[in-house]
């Protein structure tokens, strides 16, 4: 297997230029028609060119923010552009990836086959299916993945759609994306830059974790601002689904006209064995920390006064304490991801807190700021007297908007200060993009209690 490749040297490029370009927009023309890159010799801007080139001539991949989350992206015209993200990300590449588009005018140019006579631009009809017209309007750029027919023979490289006849697509909201992609002159194929079954990445620094020695590029463009990946939906099929539930919700999708019906083509965790605490065996693991995750369903949460003391004692006699990951010399360390109504400690025996470590997260296309607030304090049994570890409280916020931005970045926080587990208060699907939140939570945890 091609696994096992030197060690490269992974550098994190900082890109704090905002005006790295716009959309033209003048002579009445649609909106997202064309990206122009600014001319300005900025070093942003000498930075992405000179990524631009990599991506133009190299088969590494490089990692790039977007306002879900950090991307590892490749020209998805060159299979073995394309490949590289899997021998980087060590996954086996059965999976259709998402490719990321700068403008309208890159989009068209896909839809067209290949061997069509040089035309970028057909005329003669617009290739962009109808149905997805109203969703191009009020969500791009942004959080959307649509799927369209996949021509044949077709620009993009095979590995990109594993197979099928359709590919998905979207325009990320991010100028630095945009940039990016139209200074390589073709689609970037880009799936979450995290190592498979880790959380996704959000910070630049959350990619250097997982891909440090495997990809040279890490363009690092701040805190990304929704924090879970886009929403990925079919409006080939009637009724439209929904695959993946995102950065967009079904109500806002609701409100587009065809979209009405819009139904969900996607199961959770929970729907396939409802309430059933699944054997750690069993686990599908994704978006994973390496702590063992315990989520509590959002009506579950908000009945109880927080975490049953059982549910780590009952943990503590599963595990003998030389299995802990340092040998049991400060015991056990358990790790809260509190939304809505769950107190600091959430039930829990504790000492008093420690002072808290606030990381500041600024959202990246907006002012949005989020602090990640992180509480120590010693953690005691049920029945005994000594502490019999230590106790780490996140509170990720109470709206929606707050839980998704913090969510990956707490597993990962908590993951780094070494909890052995986790208990996550969850949150509704139906409010906003609660769906999105909850789908990734329960694909963490090995138990869910509802
Ligand atoms: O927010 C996002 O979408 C992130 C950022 C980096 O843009 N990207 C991302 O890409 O999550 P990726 O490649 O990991 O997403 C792949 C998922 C597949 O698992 C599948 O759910 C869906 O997108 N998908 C892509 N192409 C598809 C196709 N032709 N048919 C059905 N599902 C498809
Ligand atoms: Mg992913």
């Amino acid at each position: 297997m091609s696994q096992d490749l030197p060690r490269l040297r992974t550098q994190i490029l900082r890109v704090t230029d905002k005006e790295l370009g716009n959309f033209r927009d003048g002579d009445g023309q649609e909106k997202l028609g064309l990206w122009e890159v600014s001319h300005s010799e900025s070093p942003s801007i000498r930075i992405l060119h000179d990524a631009a080139h990599y991506l133009k001539t190299k088969n590494t991949p490089v990692a790039f923010p977007t306002e879900t989350v950090y991307g590892l992206g490749a020209d998805a015209t060159r299979s073995a552009a394309v490949k590289g993200i899997y021998t980087a990300k060590k996954r086996p590449s059965d999976n259709p990836l998402i490719i990321h588009i700068s403008d309208l005018e890159m989009l068209r140019s896909i839809l067209v086959p290949e061997n069509a006579s040089n035309g970028t631009t057909d005329t003669s009809h617009d290739r962009i299916p109808e149905i997805y017209k109203p969703l191009i309007k009020k969500f791009w750029p942004g959080p959307l993945t649509i799927l369209l027919p996949n021509p044949d023979p077709s620009r993009l490289a095979p590995e990109v759609t594993a197979g099928l006849k359709t590919f998905g697509v979207r325009m990320p909201n991010s100028p630095l994306a945009l940039t990016l992609i139209k200074l390589t002159g073709a689609p970037l194929a880009a799936p979450s830059a995290n190592a498979s079954t880790k959380p996704s990445p959000t910070t630049a620094e959350h990619v250097l974790e997982d891909l440090d020695g495997r990809i040279e590029f890490i363009l690092d463009g701040g805190p990304c601002f929704v924090g879970v990946e886009s929403t990925v939906v079919d409006g080939l099929c009637d009724p439209p689904l929904i695959l993946r539930p995102g950065g967009v919700s079904i109500d806002e999708l609701r409100s587009c006209p065809g979209w009405e019906k819009v139904e969900k083509g996607y199961k959770d965790q929970s729907e396939m064995g409802k309430s059933v605490p699944r054997a750690p065996g069993m686990k599908y693991k994704h978006y994973s920390p390496k702590a063992t995750v315990i989520l509590y369903e959002a009506t579950f949460a908000a009945g109880h006064d927080g975490i049953q003391a059982r549910e780590v004692e009952s943990f503590l006699q599963g595990r003998p304490s030389q299995e802990m990951p340092n040998g049991g010399s400060e015991g056990l360390k358990v790790g809260i991801i509190r939304t809505r109504y769950w107190k600091p400690a959430a039930g829990l025996r504790c000492g008093d807190f420690k002072s808290e470590t606030v990381k500041t997260q600024n959202g990246q296309e907006n002012n949005m700021t989020i602090e990640l607030g992180v509480q120590e304090a010693e953690l005691y049994g049920n029945t005994t007297e000594a502490p019999i570890g230590k106790l780490m409280d996140v509170s990720i916020g109470t709206d929606t908007r707050s839980i998704a931005h913090g969510l990956f970045s707490a597993l990962r926080e908590l993951d780094r200060r070494g909890a052995d587990l986790i208990f996550v208060e969850g949150t509704v699907d139906d409010e906003d993009i609660g769906a999105a939140v909850m789908n990734r939570l329960r694909k963490a945890a090995s138990q869910i209690r509802s």
